[in-house]
């Protein structure tokens, strides 16, 4: 087996630094060695990668990405090997997609049909969360075979989205009834669907059908109620371990605060959508502009606090993770699907590439430190969701890695930094600090000087553990 070592940089992880060398044999980390060491020893690698003056942290682990996902009348842009691949040139080398069952579909049929899609396509490694979609006897044990034989423990289930993803209450609490006995982590989609459809039936009859009124009719109270509710239903479903995905609001963020308080198993996530992009600068630009920016949950207004707020709540680990929900559709024939009415606009906007990027920005502006960075990018999500071999640079772990030039830049547009299958950016025009230098999956170097240099293929499925906060 081949050797690398990464030698010069600084090894960041999510509790310190420090100047060392990354030793890896084939597919793992084998040692983690004070600087010049490896020659002490005697080892000579097969191959030197120069870090000096670069930041050597874990591969990024976004946990929260659709490929190919059919939602309002499409299919998300990006499929296996378009998105692993842009996964890849953000340095990110573990993705977490979803199997998807919806009403009259077979759980265990929908997994394995979401294998077939996967199989072969990957350019970096991938696990699957399952969406619960129809809740009844057939369903509540696939759920438990899951856990136990197929590597997938976790579930999303959505309050939002009535006639396509959504479950009621009674629904809900008999899937955490089931999770709670079989270890598993529900995610919950908290908005209050139901409110929502009446609003939006009333901004369309009242002609307000642009991109803006997406947000105006998914106001943070219906985030905020549907995350309380969640958070009330896992408790009675014996403390149930929740995690509250894509959170936008600050109202939402204080009932998760709170149930943390109480001591309930209650974690969340952003998305670097929520803490950079408004409703001002984005969703209400003119004509149609607007549908690119189109998610849920919505952006929300600048000149409230939700921005800072979310900052705030990264930093004290009132949220836990950063994921990206990529899940991209093109102006051209895919949001266009909305034109004259908002509502038909599928739902969702691209990121992966971009999100180790742009949370990286917030250690220079002072909201986070490196080690936090690492910690909500790339060890927390793995140890969230059993990824066991994955986010941490230990001897034994996946020799996935990132290796960070906080001396470069990176200018993210459709004509500058852009790999994924889009023909816009959610991020269009924005420069940040720092730079991908080198990226290596399972000990691959699959991305070196601006070039990617991996394989489809490359990425295999990683069955999951239970989350690691809990068990
Ligand atoms: O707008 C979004 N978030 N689209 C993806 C589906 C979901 O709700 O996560
Ligand atoms: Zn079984
Ligand atoms: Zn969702
Ligand atoms: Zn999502």
């Amino acid at each position: 087996m081949s050797t690398t070592l990464i030698q010069g940089g600084t090894v960041i992880s999510a509790i310190g630094r420090r100047e060392a060398d990354v030793l890896i044999d084939g597919e793992s980390i084998a040692a983690i060695l004070a600087p010049g060491h490896a020659g002490a020893y005697g080892i000579v690698a097969d191959r030197v990668i120069d870090a000096t003056g670069k930041y050597v942290v874990p591969g990024g682990v976004d946990a929260h990405v659709h490929m190919s996902l059919p939602f309002g009348g499409t299919v998300s842009a990006d499929d296996f090997d378009t998105g692993s691949r842009a996964a890849a040139w953000g340095g990110v080398t573990t993705i977490v997609d979803f199997a998807s069952q919806t009403v009259g579909l077979d759980v265990r049929e929908t997994l394995a049909a979401r294998h077939v899609e996967a199989e072969g396509e990957c350019h970096v490694d991938y696990a699957f969360h399952q969406i619960i979609g129809d809740v009844n006897e057939t369903s509540l044990e696939a759920m438990t075979h899951l856990v136990e034989h197929e590597g997938v423990t976790s579930f999303k289930m959505f309050m939002a989205y009535p006639g396509v993803f959504y479950s009621d209450d009674g629904q809900i609490l008999r899937a955490m009834q089931n999770a709670s006995e079989s270890g598993a982590l529900m995610m919950m989609h908290a908005e209050n669907g139901i409110a929502i459809d009446v609003l939006v039936a009333q901004s369309l009859a009242n002609g307000d059908t642009d991109p803006k009124y997406h947000s105006y009719t998914r106001p943070e109270e219906l985030e905020s109620e549907a995350t309380h509710r969640a958070i009330k239903l896992a408790r009675v479903a014996g403390n149930v371990p929740l995690y509250i995905v894509h959170m936008s609001a600050s109202e939402a963020l204080e009932e998760v605060s709170r149930a943390q308080h109480m001591g309930l198993n209650v974690f969340a996530e952003t998305c670097p959508q929520y803490l950079y992009l408004s409703i001002e600068d984005h969703l209400a630009q003119p004509g149609f502009e607007g549908a690119k920016w189109v998610c849920s949950t919505p952006l929300r207004s600048k000149h409230e606090h939700h921005h800072k707020d979310l900052w705030k709540g990264l930093r004290m680990n009132e949220l836990a993770v950063v994921s990206t929900d990529h899940c991209p559709f093109c102006m051209k024939d895919q949001k266009e699907l909305g034109l004259g009415d908002f509502s038909k606009i599928p739902n969702g906007m691209g990121g992966v590439e971009h999100r180790m990027e742009l949370i990286y920005q917030g250690v220079v502006m002072g909201e986070m430190t490196l080690e936090r960075w690492v910690e909500t990018c790339c060890t927390t999500p793995a140890r969230m969701f059993g990824l066991e071999k994955k986010g941490v640079l230990e001897p034994g772990a996946d020799a996935d890695v990132l290796v960070w030039d906080p001396n470069g830049t990176t200018k993210i547009g459709i004509d500058d930094k852009h790999h994924m299958a889009m023909d816009h950016s959610s991020y269009e025009g924005f420069q940040v600090d720092g730079k991908v230098d080198t990226v290596l999956s399972r000990g691959r170097v699959i991305v070196e000087n601006d070039t990617y240099v991996g394989a489809k293929g490359h990425g295999k499925f990683v069955k999951r553990g239970l989350n690691q906060y809990l068990h």
